[in-house]
């Protein structure tokens, strides 16, 4: 632990011998399947005409909802999605059935030719549309603390604004996929690219009416998950077995790129009315926000998500009086979903950019401002959902990276430049991140693993997590390899599966290490113990005499050979194998009140960037990029820095090109990536120094490591506020009141903003 070691898989994946599930060998007699897509936003189904799809060669036939054995709904908590649209149609590119055929190309081609009899009902499409019709998938939620009115009423300054930020699409570079197939005695076997491998083995039992035992499901790897794969996974795995169920036949469902963008849900999109109060050294005294999130036609996790982006509202800042109400509009969309942040990312952004309005209006810097606003380590330090900030870093953190990012003499150099240059203006921002780690949902916060060493002295490691790419069966590995004392390659771990750990939470919420690794370590901890007292009882110690380093275990009176001591173990029947468990301690959480202890600890960061606009064609530019983050003592220092930059350049998509576009039919136009752009190598600013904190997490967690897969995310927020500080410099000398941008800063939104392109 400590060192930095490549990807488990980072060779085979260069190489293209790491399997994902298309790569898999095919099983004899695999069919393929293709979805039905909805074509109406909402509408009546009053049936489907299949036959110019049935006449074309290959095609074995059509899958609906009539072909589902057990329940037609989804198992999803809330229990409010068809598997296929059953009745009605709820978006556009809603999935009405499957047509299942002897190649995937022919299963695309007839899907196309299926005819669905839709008679169209009126459309929510937009948030504003679904406030006005009280349109929602779960009902509103509302957190105070103290009067926000109240505060308004006496704040020397008031500011107020409306806003909105777009959705993401996952873009993951594996596209969602699922091979289903029938074992002997209606038992399954489902490999699928799932970020919640126990989810899916519960979904496709329910759809199928059997018991979850008889259900296994394996993942090796996602090729990307982002959250995209948390539920909507669950959907493909359900659909590829109810259609091998129908034909007796192994199905393979992997979805074209298009119809994955049309299919399956995004990051929420959020629209944000507020009003703040605020003195004459920019601190806010009060706050009253609205926010709205698009959550598509059904709840899918938008509670939870809806839930992070209120905890998050406060992101570094102590708010004394705060009025939050969280709306979760249902729209004739797809049904949005995790993605990196959860939520987070849209509670940050709201309080960054006013402080960045703050900043402005009163002609202060915005660092000061925000300094002046961060959570105190004494007091002003309890957040409005009650949980007292113990481990606030931020106070030391962000005038660390204002000196060695050189803050100051860069505002005053960038101050010079659009002073002199008309037209590229520069801006400059600096914004933390604080990031709650642990499953809102307390349950969720459990873990097991199972470490099995083989009489040569190999150590294999199953866990409940799940491998996206973000280095987590590494980490896992190191963590082992240490309790153990071996070498890293002694330690091998295997896919994720049901059938070893069962019950795993998803790999979500930044907890992978977190939760996997201690149970994991606290398995290998139980081989350990089994081996040292073997090993005390030959030498004649205590127990706690006997160490484990460097491939050998030593006791006061001898050092032996790690492989020998197994050996011997083994001879002597002394148990090499073993379970372990984990559940985070501490937290705890009313669901009703959106009060208590929902985080285990925080992760915290800070990032400085520095962008260009061109004022006249509103294309901008990221050039500088320095950031300090907290990942606690790093278990993996080359895996984390990656994971930061990772995070920092998908935030930055999020706010700068990503753009969704739905259009007057509630079709989703940027539906490929010739106009859906992700940032490209290109974009990834020429500068993206990053430094890591060196404190370890204060407290007790696996190697005194913090969660790194998500925080990251939200220092590209800088990005946006450096974009409107750029703004400020090139609009018209006489624009008053706060930079209207809408996220992502788009060219046009960006001129926009400027005020050169009509609102
Ligand atoms: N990194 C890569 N390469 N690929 C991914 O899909 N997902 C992110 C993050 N980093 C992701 C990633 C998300 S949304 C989460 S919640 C975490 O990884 C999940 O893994 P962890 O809990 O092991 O950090
Ligand atoms: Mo990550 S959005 O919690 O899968």
């Amino acid at each position: 632990m400590g060192q930095s070691h490549p990807h488990e898989s980072a060779r085979a994946q260069v190489a293209g011998s790491a399997h994902y599930i298309d790569d898999l060998p095919e099983v004899k007699g695999t069919l393929y399947a293709a979805p039905i897509l909805s074509s109406v936003a909402h509408g009546r189904l009053n049936g489907v005409d299949a036959t110019a799809a049935l006449a074309l060669p290959g095609v074995r036939g059509v899958v609906l909802s009539a072909d589902i054995p057990g329940d037609k709904l989804l198992a999803a908590f809330a229990h409010d999605e068809p598997v296929f649209a059953i009745d009605t149609v709820q978006f556009v590119g809603q999935v009405i059935g499957l047509v299942v055929a002897d190649s995937v190309m022919q299963a695309r081609r007839a899907a196309r030719k299926v005819k669905a009899d839709i008679a169209p009902l009126p459309a929510v499409l937009t948030v504003q549309q679904a406030l006005a019709a009280e349109s929602y998938v779960l009902p509103p939620v509302f957190v105070r603390r103290g009067d926000a009115q109240a505060a308004l009423d006496r704040a020397p300054h008031r500011v107020a604004g409306h806003f909105e930020v777009g959705g993401q699409e996952h873009f993951y570079l594996e596209g969602q996929i699922a091979y289903a197939m029938p074992l002997e005695q209606r038992q399954w076997w489902i490999y699928s690219s799932t970020q919640h491998p126990g989810e899916v083995q519960h979904w496709v039992a329910h759809a199928l009416g059997i018991d979850n035992h008889a259900v296994r499901v394996e993942c090796r790897r996602m090729g990307g998950g982002f959250g995209g794969k948390e539920t909507q996974a669950g959907h493909l795995a359900v659909w590829a077995a109810v259609a091998a169920n129908k034909f007796g036949r192994p199905v393979k469902l992997r979805l074209d790129r298009d119809d994955d963008f049309l299919v399956t849900g995004k990051r929420h999109p959020f629209a944000y009315d507020w009003e703040a109060g605020y003195d004459d050294s920019g601190r806010i005294t009060g706050l009253k926000l609205r926010m709205a999130a698009n959550c598509g036609f059904s709840a899918d996790l938008s509670g939870p998500v809806a839930d992070r982006a209120v905890f998050h509202t406060d992101n570094a800042y102590f708010l004394e009086n705060v009025e939050i109400a969280s709306y979760r509009c249902k729209t004739n969309t797809q049904s949005h979903t995790a993605f990196r942040g959860f939520g987070g990312p849209q509670g940050v952004i709201v309080i960054e950019a006013i402080l960045g309005d703050i900043a402005r209006a009163l002609g202060l810097d915005a660092l000061d401002v925000r300094m002046r606003n961060l959570y105190g380590t004494t007091e002003r330090n309890v957040t409005h959902y009650q949980m007292a900030v113990e481990d606030n870093i931020l106070h030391d953190l962000l005038p660390q990276l204002e000196r060695s990012s050189q803050y100051r003499e860069r505002q005053q150099a960038i101050a010079a430049w659009n002073a002199q240059n008309a037209v590229l203006k520069r801006g400059l921002a600096i914004t933390p991140v604080k990031f709650g780690i642990s499953f809102t949902a307390t349950l969720f916060n459990q873990a097991g693993a199972l470490v099995h060493v083989y009489t040569d002295g190999s150590v294999q490691v199953n866990h409940g997590g799940t491998e996206m790419g973000q280095g987590l069966h590494t980490k896992v590995a190191q963590i082992v390899a240490d309790e153990l004392g071996v070498p890293l390659p002694r330690v091998l771990v295997t896919a994720s599966d049901t059938s070893k750990v069962p019950n795993a939470s998803a790999t979500a919420a930044s907890s992978g290490t977190d939760l996997n690794g201690r149970a994991a370590q606290f398995a290998a901890r139980h081989v350990r113990d089994n081996l040292a007292a073997f090993v005390a009882g030959l030498d004649g110690c205590g127990a706690g005499a006997v160490r484990f380093e460097g491939g050998q275990v030593i006791s006061p009176k001898a050092a032996r050979d790690w492989d020998a001591v197994v050996q011997a173990a083994y001879a002597n029947r002394i148990q090499l194998w073993s379970d372990g468990f984990y559940r985070t301690p501490k937290i705890h959480y009313d669901k009703a009140t959106l009060t208590g202890r929902p985080f285990y600890y925080f992760a915290y960061g800070a990032a400085c960037s520095e962008v260009a606009v061109d004022t006249l064609t509103g294309e901008s530019r990221v050039l500088a990029v320095d950031i300090l983050h907290d990942v606690g003592h790093s278990i993996n220092p080359a895996i984390d820095i990656g994971q930061i930059e990772g995070g920092f350049v998908q935030g930055m998509g999020w706010l700068t090109t990503e753009q969704l576009v739905w259009n007057g039919e509630g079709l989703l136009t940027t539906h490929a990536p010739s106009t859906y752009k992700i940032p490209a190598t290109g974009d990834v600013p020429e500068r993206l120094a990053i430094t890591l904190w060196p404190e370890a997490n204060r407290e007790d967690n696996v190697g005194g490591s913090k969660a790194v897969g998500e925080p990251p995310f939200m220092l590209a927020i800088s990005v946006y506020e450096a974009l409107r500080n750029a703004v400020a410099a090139g609009r018209a000398p006489e624009a008053q009141g706060p930079v209207r941008l809408t996220a992502p800063a788009t060219a046009e939104n960006l001129l926009r903003a400027l005020g050169r392109l009509e609102a």
